[in-house]
């Protein structure tokens, strides 16, 4: 187990050290797990390329310290809670020792099915514990998963198959997600049928077992490849640098791009910031509401938490079904000491009254989490008085899916809180804030763009397929430095608040989402010639998407054409996309160059027209006034 930091005093003295010495921290946390192979050279590295390897020549398997390595002193401890959506269905309680034979099963029905260290598999799975065994199973075998997030179409599966040649995809019949049972496999179906030629097998598990149409020859059943399979498996050895997994994520520009990340350096990273974070104690139950399909669900549902060899649970559905009590009616059940959700989440509930809080008793709650978008005051205050009853500390980790881990945050109970700050980076993490001109900004009570300057275990290596890619996006912008795409304000007392992004990516509730691949989804709408989509607040999401639309022809049933255009988005990205607002519009504002003048967009969504700035360099100024008047209309 890695080092946990007990009081503050210990956290300045142990950030100090990892500053001055990172290499000497970070072998001292290495040391702690199981490795087949001790590494030559703790960290070899520029930004340049940018070319980081950590733990150089090592070689592990992320399972052996997931499962393995607990096996003689927790073998009989839950690792995994699984509370399915719907209340008539039972609560599976799966051991150390269980998990680690059903991973084994698994890994060794992926092996009989010619997958190789190296390959590429695709799971697109609800969340239920197949999911978790899949990812792992993958790992066992050195494997490399990228998973999909379940609720994306066909058309973007399909993409990520593509770029990542995936031989195999491992889904499930029906998602069960509140009220609705949606047919995955038939978005795989559908996906396949787009051209993806590497695919040879896809693996179905059934989960709610309803009726459905299987392949001969391509689809297998998951009871089926698993009868007979040995429970072990030999893990097989990797290298510290070798692929772990690919998550497709998106940006500025194009279509998301694959991040990866490698072994060794991801194993112990997100080992020590889960332990750190959380001041896990044993006897925990630790509960994240994210999916699988996101990296917080890799590094804080599945990895971290099995690493640090902690009871996790998993939830299948929502938080409103089959009411807005069922997260508290969970902890309350499940007795959960530790909660981490979305800012959105919180939200939504408090939005749906004290009332489904009032008369849970949740004295088991010790400590509050929140990630994936900036928390606003209100939502703050409520979570920490109505669910944390004023005695739990709230833990705002700031991170990214390139981070592979939690990067500024406090530590439960020992990092002095502020509301709705992040407060101090974690041990190893070199944050600073920068200028337009890429000049560092010292000294607090200052505002910036948020840059790394050091590598930390978990950084993003490379876009898979196109390193170049990962050059441009994070290490060109400013020299030296691995730019995050985030404002963040570090105040007098040098805590970060995140003020959000600074580049064309909208944070819809706590999902990352590209204006650029919802203005090409917009685009091959019907009628539809050009768009232009930004971010506007959003009480319960955070931001919304604002979505201009210059059409073809008069539109006369405005209705039907929006229509069009939120389907058209479901089909090409999938429901999170949906534009919350479609405006018809003559045209966008553009410079002469152009580029669409997103800034005033930006402003005429938030409803701040007063002041729009200098608009006569546009080469179309007029259409501004016009844009204005139409959105006062619809
Ligand atoms: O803008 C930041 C926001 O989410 C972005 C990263 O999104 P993603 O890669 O999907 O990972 C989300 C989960 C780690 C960041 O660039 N973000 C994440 N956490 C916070 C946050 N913004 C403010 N406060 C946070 N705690």
């Amino acid at each position: 187990m890695t080092t946990q930091i007990r009081s503050l005093e210990e956290y300045h003295k142990v950030y100090a050290h990892s500053v001055a010495n990172p290499e000497a921290f970070w072998d001292e946390q290495a040391r702690t797990f199981q490795w087949r192979k001790p590494w030559r050279e703790t960290l070899r590295w520029n930004f340049r390329e940018p070319k980081i390897k950590w733990f150089v020549g090592g070689k592990l398997n992320i399972t052996e310290n997931c499962l393995d390595r607990h096996l003689e002193t927790r073998g009989k401890q839950v690792a995994m809670i699984w509370e399915p959506n719907d209340l008539k269905r039972k609560a599976r309680k799966i051991t150390y020792k269980q998990l680690h034979g059903l991973v084994c099963q698994f890994a060794n029905a992926l092996k009989a099915q010619g997958v190789k260290k190296g390959d590429r598999v695709c799971i697109y799975m609800p969340m239920t514990p197949e999911l978790s065994i899949a990812v792992l199973a993958c790992a066992r075998i050195g494997a490399i998963h990228s998973v999909v997030f379940a609720g994306f179409s066909a058309v973007s599966v399909s993409d990520r198959i593509k770029d990542a040649q995936c031989s195999i995809v491992i889904t499930s019949d029906f998602n069960s997600r509140g009220p609705k049972n949606i047919p995955v496999k038939q978005v795989i179906d559908e996906a396949l049928a787009m051209g993806c030629d590497s695919v040879r097998n896809v693996i179905v598990h059934q989960n709610t077992g309803d009726a459905l149409k299987m392949t001969e020859g391509r689809d297998l059943w998951w009871h089926d490849v698993v009868k007979g399979k040995r429970k072990s498996c030999k893990a097989t050895a990797v290298d510290s640098e070798d692929e772990l997994f690919i998550l497709y994520t998106s940006g500025s520009t194009g279509k998301p791009k694959g991040v990866v990340h490698t072994q060794g350096g991801y194993m112990v990273y997100c080992e020590y910031t889960f332990r750190n974070v959380f001041q896990i104690q044993e006897g925990d139950v630790y509960w994240c509401t994210a999916d699988v399909g996101w990296i917080t669900g890799h590094s804080y549902i599945i990895y971290g938490p099995l690493l640090a060899g902690a009871t996790a649970l998993m939830f299948e559905g929502i938080p409103t079904y089959p009411d807005a009590g069922r997260f508290w009616d969970v902890i309350q059940r499940h007795k959960v000491s530790i909660f981490y959700t979305a800012p959105t989440a919180i939200r939504a509930l408090m939005a749906a009254g004290d009332q489904w809080v009032k008369g849970r008793r949740m004295p088991s709650l010790r400590i509050l989490g929140t990630v994936g978008e900036p928390i606003n005051d209100e939502a703050w205050h409520w979570y920490n008085e109505k669910i944390g009853k004023k005695r739990c500390p709230i833990v705002d980790t700031w991170w990214q899916t390139e981070t592979g881990g939690m990067m500024i945050s406090p530590l439960a109970g020992i990092t002095p809180l502020k509301p709705c700050l992040a407060t101090l980076p974690l041990p190893g993490v070199q944050p600073c804030l920068v200028d337009a001109n890429g000049h560092e900004i010292e000294g607090n009570d200052v505002e910036g763009m948020l840059c790394i300057k050091f590598p930390w275990p978990s950084i993003i290596r490379t876009t898979y397929g196109d390193h170049e890619r990962c050059r441009q996006t994070y290490f060109a912008t400013f020299k030296d430095k691995y730019f995050t795409g985030d404002g963040a304000r570090r105040d007098v007392d040098g805590y970060y608040r995140i003020i959000g992004r600074v580049d064309d990516v909208i944070n819809v509730s706590g999902h990352r989402i590209g204006t650029a691949e919802v203005e090409d989804a917009i685009n091959k709408a019907p009628m539809v010639v050009e768009s232009a989509v930004v971010g506007f607040p959003h009480d319960i999401k955070g931001q919304g998407i604002y979505a201009y639309v210059i059409t073809s022809v008069p539109i006369a049933d405005v209705a039907a054409f929006k229509k069009g255009v939120l389907d058209t988005v479901t089909k090409e990205i999938g429901p999170i996309a949906k534009p919350d607002v479609v405006q018809i519009v003559p045209g966008l504002p553009k410079t002469r160059s152009g580029k669409i003048m997103r800034r005033i967009l930006r402003k005429i969504a938030e409803g701040d027209t007063s002041n729009l700035g200098d608009t006569t360099t546009l080469l179309n100024p007029e259409v501004v006034d016009e844009i204005k008047a139409s959105r006062l209309v619809g």
